[in-house]
This record gives C-alpha cells, sequence and structure tokens, in this order.
C-alpha cells in the first residue's frame, strides 16, 4: 500500500473521538475518511471538519471502497464480530482492547487471522507506546536490573456513570496490565488468584478494590492492584524487582506546588490525558506498520491470552482460590 492510508472510525465516543482526532492531526500519512457510531450526531461532528463519510452501519463501512483500514472504538461487546467483518474483507484494524468479550470469539478470531496467514488485527493494549512504561522496558533490556523477577502494577481508575461489575474492570481495564505483565517481564501468566474488598457487601459482584496476584510460567510473580474508583482521579505505574535492582515508572511531570502549609500536586483525571502521548505514538505506529504491510504491536494472539487471564481472574474471584490460566500453542503466525 502506498500514498495516505484512509482510516474508517467506528465509534467516536471518549477514545474512538481521540483516535479520530490523532488521526486528523498527529499522523501524517493518514487521514479521516469515514466514520461510524450509533449516535449520529456525534458521528456527524466528528466527519464534517475532517471532510469524512459518515455511515450508519459498521459493515458496510468496512466493506466500503472508501475505507483503507479501520479502527474499532465502539463498546466492548460489539468488537468480535467487527474484528471478524475485517479480516474477511482483508483490511487491517486497530482494534480496541479487549479483542472480544469471551474466549470462544477471540479463539476463532486468531484462528481465522492464522489461516489466513496475514496479521491484519492489532489490539489497542498500548502500553508500550507509553514512554514512561518504555523507559522501564528499556531499563530491563539493558540489564540494568538483572533477571525481573517481580512485576508490580497499579490502575486506579476514576468513577464510571454505571459502576461496572468486578469481570468487567478484570476484562475493560485490567487487561492492559496483564498485558504489562507479559510484555515487561516476556512471560506468560500461568496461574491467577484475584482476592477483592467492597464496602458495600450487598454488592459483593462490584468489588472496589482487586488485588491481582499471578504466577508466571518462567518463575516470576507478578501482581496487580486495580480498583473501579480511586476517588482521586487515575493513575497508573510497574515497578520491576530484578536480580540486580528495581525500575518504576517515572511519576507524571505536573509541576509540585507548596503553598499555604501544603505540598500538593495534581493528578490527571482519565486515561486520555494520562496517555495522551502513548494514543498518538500508537496510531502513529500503527498506520506506517499498515501502509508497510509490517504489522507490529499487540496482536491478536496478546488480546486471546490477556482476554483468557482476565476471564481466569474472574472464575478465581468466585472459586476463591488459584486458577490455572489455559494456553494453547502460539499459531506460528505469532512466533
Ligand atoms: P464511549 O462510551 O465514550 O464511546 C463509545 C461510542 O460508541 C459512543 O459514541 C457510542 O454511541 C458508540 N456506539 C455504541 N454502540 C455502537 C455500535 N454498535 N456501533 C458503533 N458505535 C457504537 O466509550 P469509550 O471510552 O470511547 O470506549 C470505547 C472503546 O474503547 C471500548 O471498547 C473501551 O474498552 C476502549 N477504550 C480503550 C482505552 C485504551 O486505553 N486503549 C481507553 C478507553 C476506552
Amino acid at each position: 500500500m502506498t500514498g495516505q492510508l484512509r482510516v474508517g472510525v467506528i465509534g467516536t465516543g471518549g477514545m474512538g473521538g481521540r483516535h479520530a482526532h490523532n488521526i486528523r492531526y498527529q499522523v501524517a500519512n493518514a487521514r479521516l475518511a469515514a466514520v461510524m457510531d450509533v449516535d449520529a450526531d456525534r458521528a456527524a461532528d466528528i466527519a464534517g471538519p475532517a471532510g469524512a463519510d459518515v455511515f450508519t452501519d459498521s459493515l458496510e463501512l468496512i466493506a466500503s471502497d472508501l475505507v483503507d483500514c479501520v479502527i474499532i472504538a465502539s463498546p466492548d461487546a460489539t468488537h468480535g464480530d467487527l474484528a471478524f467483518a475485517c479480516l474477511e474483507h482483508g483490511k487491517h484494524a486497530l482494534v480496541e482492547k479487549p479483542l472480544a468479550t469471551d474466549l470462544d470469539t477471540a479463539a476463532a478470531l486468531v484462528e481465522r487471522e492464522a489461516q489466513l496467514g496475514r496479521r491484519l488485527l492489532q489490539v489497542g493494549l498500548m502500553r508500550r507506546y507509553d514512554p514512561q512504561h518504555v523507559a522501564v522496558k528499556e531499563a530491563i533490556d539493558r540489564g540494568e536490573i538483572g533477571r525481573p523477577l517481580m512485576f508490580r502494577g497499579w490502575h486506579r481508575n476514576p468513577p464510571e456513570a454505571t459502576p461496572p461489575t468486578s469481570k468487567e474492570v478484570l476484562v475493560n481495564s485490567a487487561v492492559h496490565d496483564l498485558y504489562s505483565a507479559r510484555w515487561l517481564l516476556e512471560d506468560e501468566i500461568s496461574e491467577i488468584y484475584v482476592r477483592g474488598t467492597t464496602i458495600n457487601p450487598e454488592r459483593s459482584d462490584q468489588l472496589d478494590l482487586q488485588l491481582i496476584t499471578m504466577a508466571m510460567a518462567g518463575g516470576a510473580i507478578a501482581s496487580i492492584e486495580v480498583n473501579k474508583d480511586s476517588g482521586f482521579g487515575y493513575e497508573v505505574g510497574v515497578e520491576i524487582s530484578g536480580s540486580h535492582g528495581m525500575v518504576t515508572t517515572a511519576p507524571h511531570d505536573t509541576p509540585v506546588v507548596r503553598q499555604d502549609g501544603h505540598i500538593r500536586q495534581s493528578v490527571e483525571p482519565d486515561w486520555l490525558e494520562r496517555f495522551a502521548v502513548a494514543y498518538v505514538r500508537e496510531v502513529q505506529a500503527w498506520s506506517t506498520a499498515v501502509l508497510e504491510d509490517r504489522p507490529e504491536g499487540p496482536t491478536a494472539w496478546d488480546g486471546y491470552l490477556t482476554l483468557a487471564a482476565a476471564l481466569t481472574g474472574a472464575t478465581s474471584i468466585q472459586t476463591g482460590v488459584p486458577v490455572k490460566v489455559d494456553r494453547p500453542a502460539r499459531p506460528t503466525l505469532y512466533a
């Protein structure tokens, strides 16, 4: 593929709206060609100034000759079917996480992509585009902490209009951190145990805070703290302990202000601010990879494995015990 990529965006809410904006203003080799949202006004607001076409049917957008590749940023439950349609049309897609909401669909996507023999799907597990996370990975790769022994992640969320269930927190939110553990330790999750706590015993399906502990296949250990409402804003970071040192994501770069007997530093309100740079780098890298047909970034296989770990975590909450994470053989496409 040469020239400027014509990108179609499905779902133009917070995340899709940001991707559309970044395609328009931050990616030289791509342009926003088409938009679809069930909220037609929202779609028109995004499409109009960019001169993009508005579709009322997501499958028609995917099939359209006006669109080279697709960003899927509609709600989680829609991802699987739309990703399938992209595969069937031979179109690259940046599929927001999670790849799907059930494991059978995720497995079928991996199987179909492997059959086609082309990596067309990239999953929006975007920590690897965040400068703070990348700096941690580079320190590990330079051998500065020796052999990584333990991953610790924290993912503190702002409140949602509809409070998520514990399973949704795992599948929608913690998938990012499960991915970070696999990526930074370069290892797979073999067992997961989730313990949680709530201030509302009548909603035991909505744990306020979950502590996920994991055994990695290669012997390292990992933990993730994830909650549904931090009470103060949004915060994500990682810390890796190694045989000879430790590395932690740098704190964010807002100033520390001393005033009236207090020391204070602001916290980002949400992911769109915390990961603003990462979202730009993600679509820049994706569009270049698509143009060169040289896929990079988190694969459908990553999407499958992180979903498998998240759903196994949900089983652990129900059973109250550590549960082995089933891992099928890695298809050669993802070697
Ligand atoms: P949102 O609620 O702000 O936006 C969703 C949009 O999709 C809305 O405009 C809605 O009208 C539209 N929509 C609903 N059903 C649709 C359908 N069947 N077809 C097309 N459009 C439809 O939600 P948000 O936060 O933008 O999340 C969208 C996706 O992005 C989710 O899958 C979420 O998990 C993911 N996400 C990823 C993040 C990341 O860091 N990678 C951060 C936030 C969200």
